[in-house]
């Protein structure tokens, strides 16, 4: 078969009507496209919002998370601290005739069909023998490659006309709840557990991003990140998701070299410590509720425990949350890391502000303490004028940390500087502790709403009488009620327009479509997943009643204009199902 000749798949189907239907297309059209950047059209906009609704309403309302919103650049400083500019690399091949660049543990992926696990743990060398030792060629040109590289994909910028000043666009937006943890703790009340969420833009200069949706250079991401006390773990909201059911592929499975899936509840899950942290099995729980509510079934989805080199640098234990496509077989679309107490600690060492939170004791306990002395005499001749701005954030170090460090690898790092044991003292006293200071522990999940987006599309996805049908669940269509005249004469399109008027002050989203037969306006309707059509007809005119359309099974009912408003408050909050909304018709 020839490829134009060839069925497309559901991946070409999605992305041919999102761009035709307005929903999203490749941005800077008019110059020829740039990969990896999207545009949403108003449908597009629409559902996303959506979408970042239902999470809102699923994790944000019931918990004590504060949503903020913080800069997508950031100083260099951020994310040296952060570890993202030593960590945040892939591999790259170049084309050696086209000079076309490609992720090499991708091309391994697609073309010699090596695992995404086996082909992350690779080196460059070990990169540059599999590609050779399975031929594989330039995909756009058919040239050789040469040699594989890392390539930091943070994207690098100046702030203000100082090209010293390197700033950094934020791969994640964790950072920025992190370096204002001091000012959350406070709008928190000073107490744990607590969470602060951003929802906004993140920059990753992807390689080769040729998966629409799924892999952009500037997305939406979803960061959430809970703080707790790893003293006091538990979680408050374990008993209302712990007989819920997780579908997980874990490490020791991976490590045989098999994805087998085992099914447990929540608290199984905890119980057999397949996951570490509470709040994490329960993120973990709700983050399944919410694609089964975007219309992804449960068997549809899987965690997927990832191996040490996996794992992203500040992770102790990290799931992906992954949804089945036609296309693409299992993609994240959402990272659950236990991130302990790692990135408050490392901006602890590289800002000098101290991050720790005061627990107090039920009575005073008297210890023996270690403690850090730093001597000036040493760190004069070494650090000249920044030795007391580092003496200063060595006595902010916990002590243990220091006498460890020191113990085994003979010095200690404070961010870029090097203590070595003789600028220190390091002494034992004896005292009286009202209470303890210590960096709290942190879960993280983490969303891509464009993701989201894509799997929401693909799951509403149906074919209906050779008719395209988006079946999305009522709550997150864009538009939820289409109002038309049967025809657009004899009164009807005033009349009509009343209904649309009314819905509209009602807090609907309406549209009103008179143009064209009444067949075409319910498939336009359809083919966008607008869940009701109400229509305007005769009967109308003469016992003001009109017909409402459900789009999925394309029934209608009959029922008055004036019970509009309530029954459709109740439809869209899912308190009545499309046979209450009247009288067969
Ligand atoms: P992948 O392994 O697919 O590159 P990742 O492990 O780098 O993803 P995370 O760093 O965990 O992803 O990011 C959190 C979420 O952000 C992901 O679960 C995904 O939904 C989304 N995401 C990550 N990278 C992209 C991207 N390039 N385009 C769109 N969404 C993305
Ligand atoms: N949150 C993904 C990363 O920064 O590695």
């Amino acid at each position: 078969m020839s490829s134009e000749t060839k069925t497309p798949d559901k991946f070409t189907i999605i992305n041919e009507l999102a761009r035709r239907r307005g929903f999203f297309w490749q941005s800077y059209e008019i110059y020829g496209g740039v990969s990896g950047f999207v545009t949403y059209g108003f449908l597009g906009a629409k559902l996303k919002q959506n979408i970042e609704k239902k999470l809102r309403e699923l994790f944000v309302n019931k918990l004590r998370i504060l949503e903020i919103e913080s800069p997508v650049i950031a100083p260099s400083k951020v994310f040296e601290a952060s570890g993202h500019v030593d960590h945040f690399k892939e591999p790259m091949v170049e084309c050696q005739k086209c000079k076309r660049r490609f992720r090499a543990d991708h091309l391994l992926q697609e073309f010699a069909k090596i695992g995404e696990s086996e082909a992350e743990k690779l080196s460059l060398k070990e990169l540059k023998e599999a590609i050779e030792k399975h031929e594989i060629r330039c995909p756009e040109c058919g040239g050789t490659f040469g040699e594989p590289k890392y390539f930091l994909t943070m994207f690098k910028t100046a702030i203000g006309p100082y090209s010293e000043a390197v700033g950094y666009g934020r791969p994640e937006a964790a950072q920025g709840i992190f370096v204002e943890f001091r000012r959350l703790y406070d709008m928190a009340r000073e107490k744990l557990p607590f969470g602060a969420l951003q929802i906004g833009h993140a920059l990753r200069n992807e390689i080769s991003p040729r998966q629409g949706l799924i892999r952009l250079r500037e997305f939406t991401i979803i960061d959430l990140e809970f703080f707790f006390d790893p003293e006091e773990p538990n979680c408050f909201l374990l008993k209302d998701v712990e007989n819920e059911t997780l579908r997980m592929v874990l490490a020791e499975s991976k490590l045989r070299g098999s994805e087998e899936i085992v099914e447990v509840t929540v608290k199984e899950a905890l119980e057999k410590s397949y996951i570490k942290a509470e709040w994490q099995a329960v993120f973990m729980a709700l983050a399944k509720k919410l694609l089964v509510d975007l219309g992804v079934p449960a068997e549809k989805q899987r965690f997927i425990e990832k191996l040490p080199w996996e794992r992203a640098h500040y992770a102790l234990q990290s799931f992906d949350q992954e949804v089945y496509v036609e296309r693409w077989g299992w993609v994240e679309v959402s990272g659950h890391a236990y991130r302990t107490d790692y990135d408050l600690k490392r901006h602890m060492q590289f800002s000098g502000a101290d991050m720790r939170v005061f627990k107090e004791y039920e009575k005073p306990v008297e210890t023996e303490q270690t403690v850090i002395k730093p001597l000036m005499a040493k760190l004069g001749p070494v650090f000249k004028e920044e030795a007391a701005k580092v003496a200063e954030v060595l006595s902010k170090a916990d002590p243990e940390d220091v006498e460890a460090s020191i113990k085994k690898n003979g010095y200690y790092m404070l961010g870029e500087y090097k203590i070595l044991p003789e600028y220190v003292e390091i002494a034992r006293q004896k005292v009286k502790e009202r209470g303890k200071r210590f960096v709290p522990h942190v879960v993280e999940p983490s969303f891509g709403s464009d993701r989201m987006v894509q799997f929401a599309l693909e799951y509403a996805y149906r074919v209906k009488d050779d008719r395209s049908v988006l079946s999305f669940p009522r709550d997150i269509a864009p538009i939820q009620v289409g109002v038309y005249p049967l025809v657009s004469k004899d009164g009807l399109p005033e009349k009509a327009l009343q209904v649309y008027k009314m819905l509209l002050d009602e807090g609907f989203m309406v549209e009103y479509d008179e143009a064209g037969s009444i067949g075409r306006r319910y498939a336009r309707a359809d083919e966008i997943g607008i869940p009701l059509g109400i229509t305007v007809d005769y009967e109308t005119l003469k016992d003001n009643t009109v017909t409402i359309r459900d789009r999925d099974s394309w029934k209608q009912v009959r029922s008055g204009i004036e019970d509009l408003p309530e029954l459709l408050h109740k439809y869209f909050r899912w308190k009545a199902n499309f046979e209450d909304l009247g009288k067969p018709f």
